[in-house]
């Protein structure tokens, strides 16, 4: 049997609904998560990490957000409701986004869902591109999603990503430079935030 992975549609899968609470800036928020998911029984620490450093240092009004590999829509919904903005979600993985549309609901913001294989479907240009992307998904998936970024950006838009020095932070940083400038906004515990503007 092949190994399955979170970011696979194997709707198969026993569904074992999980309630995560999270909190931020004295905002309680509600995530419904399954089998099948990233970080399915907490929120995931990089996301975390990025999620609040982009709320400290990220300065656009009424901004176009898209977050890209969205899960169960951790990173989006925060930034919606904190910023008060409606985000777009894109996902490869279909019991995911089922998820995302709830906690969309359940968190009362406004957000569309969009299921593409990385950019395939995605139509607009946005001032940020957010994303965890999904290294267990490998190198070139991971590349696509922040090389194309640029693609799917406003001019003066940002890309903001977060990774592991263990899971190729820098190097990725290095790879980029081809098309962004890009900054390491913070560290913790391994993790890098990177913020990258189109040269
Ligand atoms: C590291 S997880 C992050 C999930 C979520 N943003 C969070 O912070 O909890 C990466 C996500 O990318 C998704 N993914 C994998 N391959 C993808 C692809 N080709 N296009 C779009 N999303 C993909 C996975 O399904 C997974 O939900």
């Amino acid at each position: 049997m092949p190994l399955e992975h979170y970011f696979t549609n194997n709707l198969n899968l026993k569904s074992e609904i999980k309630e995560i609470p999270y909190a931020i800036n004295n905002i309680d928020f509600t995530f419904l998560s399954d089998n099948g998911v990233f970080a399915k029984n907490k929120i995931d620490y990089g996301s975390n990490f990025l999620v609040t450093n982009f709320l400290l240092f990220a300065d656009k009004l009424d901004a176009k957000v898209l977050d890209v590999g969205c899960g169960y829509g951790f990173i989006g919904v925060v930034v919606s409701k904190i910023l008060n903005i409606d985000v777009d979600f894109v996902d490869v993985n279909k019991r995911a986004l089922h998820l995302c549309e709830r906690n969309i609901k359940l968190n009362k913001v406004n957000g569309n869902v969009i299921l593409s294989n990385c950019y395939e479907d995605v139509k607009n240009k946005y001032d940020y591109i957010i994303t965890n992307p999904p290294i267990r998904a490998g190198k070139k998936i991971v590349n696509t999603i922040l090389a194309e970024a640029k693609n799917y950006l406003n001019e003066f838009g940002e890309l903001w990503f977060v990774i592991h020095k263990d899971q190729g932070a820098k190097s990725t940083k290095k790879y980029l430079e081809e098309w962004y400038n890009v900054e390491i906004v913070s560290k913790s515990k391994g993790f890098y935030c990177f913020r990258a503007k189109i040269c």
